[in-house]
């Protein structure tokens, strides 16, 4: 059944308890923000009257919803789609649930299932800009409320449809069209962090490319996705989420699969505050690519430029202008940005980078055997540990040159961690007093510290 023929029938089922406590949330957060005339109607509550009929413009802007809804449904092929298993009763079992982050829509809380599980709860945010704008328009607030849920609807056909890692995962979803006009939506999903751009400026420059080069990899699949060409409309970093140090897309109530529709090329300026780009008219009426521009342009300003080039590996420094330029100005597609990225990645990944360099492991004395002691030693920038100087090197060789940079670096060991792309760390220390022996380790000491008082 889709997710709009199952919106026309009535949901029974058990008291949704996690669902009231997020309709409390939703409550407690219109006190907060103080929000005038967004009060619910108590419609369908026992008892209360019947609801008025609903103002003519916001009824049809709710068959335009509907319409769009169906429109969606239709085109990624109608029927049963993956709605990731979870329901009603899972919900209603829920606990723990403590809001997230809320936008102009949804508002989204933290619960635990029965399982043990952890999930992020999507629903309408009764004191959100959406709803509340509209009250104030039409003075109709469960008919607001049902016009955003069609919003979250959207939302829920497209993640059912749209796979990928760089998209939340939808776990289920529980609607309850009972209480009419409105609808209660819950969507269950991949529950994740919201994304810190000041943090994330402040990591290694490995991990900011890995962000950008996710990034890359969805508008990709959105750029070919089994629905068309998808942008996303609203696209900023708080649409995203950090799952487990992966960039995921979570907001997806602004995509559309629409590409716009032109008579000629003037149709089809692409415009942004700081630049416009003016596009072609393709034979069937259509601005060719637009969508995969706009996507491209939103991440080369949101992402790109922030996390991209600084304290990047100076040898890839030239490829990375490259890109900033060519997405800058729209001159790649998204499949020679893909290509762009996949280069940078190889050069990182098999040290190519680091050819023409003077040697200097030779300065160093390797101690085999041994290890330090783990604990805290001077401190260096972007380190992987806050105690100390842990750094993402591709060899030992790569390592000295980084000691002979740092005027407190003595010794070096490479660990056995390794990051994303499978680089070693390598930890650096100022002294060599506390060793122990380990079979597999090994520590290099610089010549000048090994013959220096520090031994
Ligand atoms: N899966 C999730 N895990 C954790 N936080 C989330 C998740 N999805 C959304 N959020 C947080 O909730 C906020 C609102 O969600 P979003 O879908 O963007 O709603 P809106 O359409 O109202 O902007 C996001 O900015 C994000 O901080
Ligand atoms: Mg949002």
């Amino acid at each position: 059944m889709t997710v709009a023929a199952a919106v026309g029938r009535r949901w029974r089922g058990a008291r949704l308890s996690a669902a009231a406590l997020l309709a409390l949330l939703a409550l407690a957060l219109l006190a907060l923000t103080a929000g005038r005339g967004g009060g619910g109607s108590g419609a369908g509550q026992p008892g209360s009257p019947p609801p008025p009929p609903l103002p003519p413009g916001l009824r049809e802007e709710l068959r335009q919803r509907r319409r769009d809804l169906l429109r969606l449904e239709a085109a990624a092929g109608g029927g049963e789609a993956a709605s990731g298993g979870l329901g009603c009763g899972d919900l209603s079992l829920a606990t723990g649930v403590s809001v997230l982050g809320w936008g102009f829509t949804k508002v989204v809380a933290r619960a635990a299932l029965a399982g043990g599980g952890a999930v992020a709860l999507k629903s309408v945010h009764g004191a959100g800009r959406e709803v509340r704008q509209c009250v104030l328009r039409y003075g109709a607030p469960a008919g607001c409320r049902r016009l955003a849920a069609y919003k979250l609807l959207k939302e829920v056909t497209l993640l059912q449809r749209l796979r990928h890692p760089g998209i939340v995962q939808l776990h289920g979803q529980c609607y309850d069209n009972s209480g009419d006009p409105e609808i209660r939506v819950t969507a269950m999903l991949e529950l994740g962090s919201p994304l810190e751009m000041i943090q994330l400026l402040q990591t290694p420059w490995e991990e900011r490319f890995k962000i950008c080069l996710s990034l890359v990899e969805l508008l990709f699949y959105l750029a070919h996705s089994p629905l068309g060409s998808i942008v996303l409309l609203d696209f900023q970093p708080r649409q995203f989420v950090m799952v487990d140090g992966n960039l995921k897309v979570t907001d997806m109530d602004d995509a559309s699969t629409e590409e716009l529709s032109c008579k000629e090329d003037n149709d089809c300026t692409l415009d942004f505050p700081t630049k416009s780009f003016p596009l072609n008219c393709s034979a069937a009426g259509k601005c060719e690519g637009i969508n995969e521009k706009k996507n491209l342009f939103n991440a080369y300003r949101y992402f790109f430029t922030y996390l991209l080039p600084h304290s990047a590996p100076s040898a890839l420094r030239p490829f990375l202008s490259d890109i900033l330029n060519a997405t800058g100005d729209l001159r790649y597609g998204i499949n020679e940005t893909r290509k762009a990225f996949e280069k940078v990645l190889h050069l990182y990944k098999s040290g190519l980078y680091l050819q023409k360099r003077p040697l200097l492991l030779k300065d160093y004395i390797s101690l085999k055997g041994f290890r330090m002691v783990e604990g805290e030693d001077y401190k260096c920038w972007p380190s992987y540990s806050h105690l100390g100087c842990l750094l993402s090197v591709h060899s030992a060789e790569e390592a000295a040159t980084i000691c002979n940079s740092q005027s407190q670096c003595q010794s070096f060991i490479i660990t056995q961690q390794r990051t994303w792309t499978g680089r070693p760390l390598a930890s650096f220390q100022s002294s060599l007093t506390d060793l122990i022996p380990d079979a597999n380790a090994v520590i290099y000491v610089k010549r000048s510290a090994s013959s220096g008082e520090r031994l």
